[in-house]
């Protein structure tokens, strides 16, 4: 009720009366005649800040977690070989995903990466790949020497733009890889439509979707295999750790080998794993240490427990968000496709409009937003055109592999024009955001409101940009 009340008085405050407004463009209704805060002074020119308090604390640790963990320790089984954590972890996310197998791996980097391996992704293939996202899904491409292909962002929804995936697909497309950002979904049906018929394997970068799903299925169990990070900023974390999904037990069997040195495992005929040593030291395959320690599959399986509510609450929140964000032009939320039938929101994607803000830089935006003590940031750098790519296209173990008018070639196909725009616009606000009380998000729409009645103030003020975040 309270909550409700706050959001009237808000939205009345904000279309009552009359006040002069020194923005040059588009004044807003909302903002007519606002009492405070608006005409507050911003803290960012020496006034109040709107917010003192921090928002949730992240992870949330309850006396079940300190208890799992201790237990561990005591155990002296911190290993998952030996231990009974881990998988149990591993079941019971497959569960919850309505997915076949799950296999827990150090990071959601080293997720992806053993998926590409599992799919024999190598030198001279190609991988499509969106520029709009953690540099971890790009990395993992380069790390099996094959080449990044960037397909453009669709600006209004942050995802890959699927439309333009058939265009760049060549005869060397070894798998796509779409990340589902921010919780969003990516355009499933269009990705599918395209990859089925020419057989391409699709990766799904989950990395940021727990929970997320496309027409009622789990994102990470709608294409080949699925990847999912369980780092500390994650809606699932066990500080860091991942996991590799997949239906196919031949993938899952690869998978599992590889991540535990190239060992053999005894499966049963459910693929169930029996024993996970085979005779004396001898290997299956050429592999590597990607295994979950018992510390972090215990952690798991008590967050897990608490993820659906958050989850809930955070789609709650956004929803309210949304609609408070409806009244005020020039920070508008990212559109999410019909197929996504429901979002993580590990962030809350927005664009701003500096011309909606009297041509206010977004920088200082950002800025004048943490002054009132509101974290939010400006998201991704375009990937694709980050110093360290080339580089590591013009090294000698690239330069072995590809010739010099491959790689210029590729230079010429990974232009990103929309992408480039959203990386000037873009404003996220973190999941913790989302996890507290209503009152949180008012506070976020009064510091926006602030900063819209004194944009033009704060344009001309002598400021430095000394916020490494903005
Ligand atoms: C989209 C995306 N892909 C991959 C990763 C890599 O996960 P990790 O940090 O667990 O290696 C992340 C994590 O930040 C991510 O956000």
């Amino acid at each position: 009720m309270a909550d409700h009340l706050s959001r009237r008085k808000f939205l009345k405050g904000a279309s009552a009366g009359a006040a002069g407004l020194s923005l040059a463009a588009k004044p807003a209704s909302f903002l007519v005649g606002q009492t405070t805060p608006a005409n507050q002074r911003l803290a960012l020119l020496g006034g109040k800040p709107v917010r003192t308090e921090p928002f949730p604390a992240w992870p949330v640790i309850e006396n079940n977690d300190r208890k799992a963990w201790s237990e561990i320790l005591e155990s002296r089984r911190w290993s998952r070989l030996g231990g009974r954590y881990v998988a149990e972890f591993e079941k019971s996310w497959a569960e919850k995903l309505g997915a076949r197998y799950v296999l827990a791996t150090a990071s959601g980097t080293s997720a992806l990466a053993t998926a590409l391996n599992a799919l024999e992704v190598g030198p001279g293939d190609e991988v499509i790949v969106p520029p709009y996202t953690f540099v971890a899904t790009v990395n993992v491409v380069l790390l099996q020497h094959a080449l990044p292909v960037f397909v453009d962002t669709d600006r209004e929804t942050s995802q890959i733009d699927a439309r333009k995936i058939e265009a760049a697909i060549t005869g060397r497309t070894r798998a796509v890889l779409p990340v589902h950002l921010g919780g969003s979904v990516a355009d499933m049906d269009t990705i599918l439509k395209v990859t089925r018929p020419r057989s391409i394997p699709v990766v799904e970068d989950a990395c940021q979707s727990h929970l997320a799903e496309w027409r009622h299925k789990k994102v990470a169990s709608i294409g080949d295999m699925g990847c999912f990070s369980f780092q500390a900023s994650k809606n699932l974390n066990c500080s860091e750790g991942g996991a590799l999904v997949t239906n196919n037990p031949e993938l899952m069997r690869i998978s599992r080998s590889f991540h535990n040195a190239g060992r053999y495992y005894s499966v049963d005929a459910d693929q169930n794993v029996v024993s996970s040593r085979g005779p004396g030291f001898s290997y299956e395959r050429n592999g590597d240490n990607r295994r979950l320690t018992e510390f972090q599959g215990v952690l798991l399986l008590t967050q897990l427990a608490r993820l659906e509510e958050q989850a809930r609450r955070r789609e709650q929140n956004a929803a309210y968000l949304k609609q408070l964000l409806k009244e005020i032009p020039g920070v508008t939320p990212q559109r999410i496709y019909d197929g996504c039938t429901r979002h993580a929101y590990h962030i809350f994607m927005c664009r701003y409009d500096s011309e909606a803000f009297g041509g206010l830089p977004r920088r200082r935006f950002l800025q004048a937003m943490r002054a009132e003590g509101i974290r939010c940031s400006g998201g991704y750098r375009p990937l694709n055109k980050e110093p360290f790519l080339k580089a590591t296209l013009e090294s000698r173990a690239f330069r072995s592999i590809y010739s010099a008018r491959q790689l210029a070639e590729l230079e010429e196909r990974n232009h990103c024009p929309e992408n480039d725009k959203l990386c000037q616009e873009a404003l996220s606000f973190s999941q913790t955001t989302l996890l507290g009380t209503r009152s949180d998000l008012d506070q976020i729409v009064e510091a926006i409101r602030k900063i819209h009645g004194q944009a033009a103030e704060l344009a001309r003020a002598p400021l430095s940009y000394d916020d490494p975040l903005a």
